[in-house]
């Protein structure tokens, strides 16, 4: 035992794990999303996201039932689809989507809420996303490919659904260290599981 704290992590909320019921109940709209109270919870969620280590989050997450979320795309996890690519930190209050066309794609994801799993889950590859800034301002935009993926991931959240729900095929799910070890070692996968920064 220690007595020392470790500032990083102080007054950084826990991410709650599958089984708390904030992670199936459909989160309520905010109704100002320049107000200090969203202010402070985009805040605290980018403190649990960075100590997390993912790349999005949703307000449920850290256990509160409003309608934020929080993405980004690191340069690793980038497709070349001319709507993907790397993006920075993003709030959005009340998002939402409408996919473009009926392609889908399958993808590797994981989720903080859900550690050390990771699953193939199919997805829209091309989504127009409306949201609000917490400026204040109205956010549209054409996502695809990972940028795509992980927006529908974490609006998934506000409504209470987990990718688990999204999967088609269950053998495709698995411990992150035994799929990349499996990959590393048989390419049985055909697809790539990932590495690093991944969850959302
Ligand atoms: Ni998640």
């Amino acid at each position: 035992m220690s007595d020392q704290t470790d500032d990083s992590t102080a007054g950084c909320p826990p991410i709650v794990r599958m089984g708390d019921p904030v992670l199936r109940q459909v989160a309520a709209e905010v109704a100002d999303p320049t107000a200090p109270e969203i202010q402070d919870l985009i805040a605290e969620m980018t403190v649990s996201l960075a100590e997390a280590g993912g790349i999005g989050l949703a307000a449920p997450q850290i256990g509160i039932g409003r309608r934020v979320i929080l993405f980004k795309v690191p340069d690793a996890r980038a497709t070349d689809d001319p709507d993907d690519g790397p993006c920075p930190l993003t709030a959005l209050v009340n998002p939402s989507f409408a996919p473009l066309d009926d392609e889908m794609a399958l993808g590797w994801e994981g989720c903080l809420s859900i550690p050390g799993l990771r699953g193939e889950v199919p997805r829209h590859q091309r989504i127009k996303v409306r949201g609000t800034t917490p400026e204040g301002s109205v956010f549209e935009a054409v996502l695809a490919g990972t940028r795509a993926r992980v927006v529908q991931h974490e609006v998934d959240h506000l409504d209470g659904v987990l990718y688990l729900d999204r999967m088609t095929d269950l053998v495709r799910l698995g411990f992150t260290e035994e799929i990349m070890e499996a990959e590393a070692a048989r390419k049985w996968l055909g697809a790539d599981a990932g590495t690093g920064e991944q969850d959302g």
